[in-house]
């Protein structure tokens, strides 16, 4: 299984646990790394490239850190440029269908936040449904997202458990 990890972090030099989960993944032969960030300091998406990417992959990773309930906008522009019609969806756009996307999400936010009742109101599930329609729509298989809570209060041993821990879940294939 050939894993392609689209990672969407504005500010990766600053980054604790994000950069952690990508350090993680060097070495791994089966998995590609494409921060999209540094690929396009001009925000200008090169949809062709993008799109082979895609098809050259089985499993799409969207890694981002939880900016205002979703993705740093740049992750959001990649949707709207790349998932066009007749490739991603529609008359012929069937580009996608079966392959599997989950979502990598780190929160400032600790666990409990996300809850009804909670200061968020609402689970990290119920906010990232935009990302599980989309994957409906485009014929993919959503599976359960890999989430880190609570980045601000994480101690080093948190961040490192997770990075290795990572590695295993996005290479681990669904039985
Ligand atoms: C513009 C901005 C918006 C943010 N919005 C949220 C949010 O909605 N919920 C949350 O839990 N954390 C939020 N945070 C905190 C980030 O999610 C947190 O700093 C990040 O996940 C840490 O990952 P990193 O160490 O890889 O940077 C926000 C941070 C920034 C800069």
């Amino acid at each position: 299984m050939k894993v392609l990890v689209i990672v969407a972090h504005p500010d990766l030099e600053s980054s604790v646990i994000n950069r952690a989960w990508i350090e993680e993944l060097r070495g791994h032969a089966d998995v590609t790394v494409h921060d999209l960030y540094t690929n396009y300091p001009d925000e200008q998406i090169d949809v062709e490239r993008e799109q082979r990417l895609c098809e050259q992959h089985d499993r799409i990773v969207m890694q981002f850190p939880f900016y205002w309930y979703s993705s740093p906008p740049l992750l959001k522009k990649w949707q709207d440029k790349v998932l066009t019609y007749g490739w991603a969806y529609g008359s012929g756009g069937d580009k996608l269908h079966h392959k599997e996307l989950m979502l990598a999400v780190s929160t400032g936010g600790v666990e409990e936040k996300y809850r009804a009742g909670g200061t968020n109101q609402f689970t990290t599930s119920e906010l990232l449904r935009p990302f599980q329609a989309t994957s409906n729509l485009i014929g993919m298989t959503y599976l359960p997202a890999y989430l880190f809570y609570g980045t601000f209060e994480a101690s080093a041993q948190d961040v490192r458990l997770s990075a290795e821990q990572y590695a295993k879940h996005i290479l681990t294939p669904v039985v």
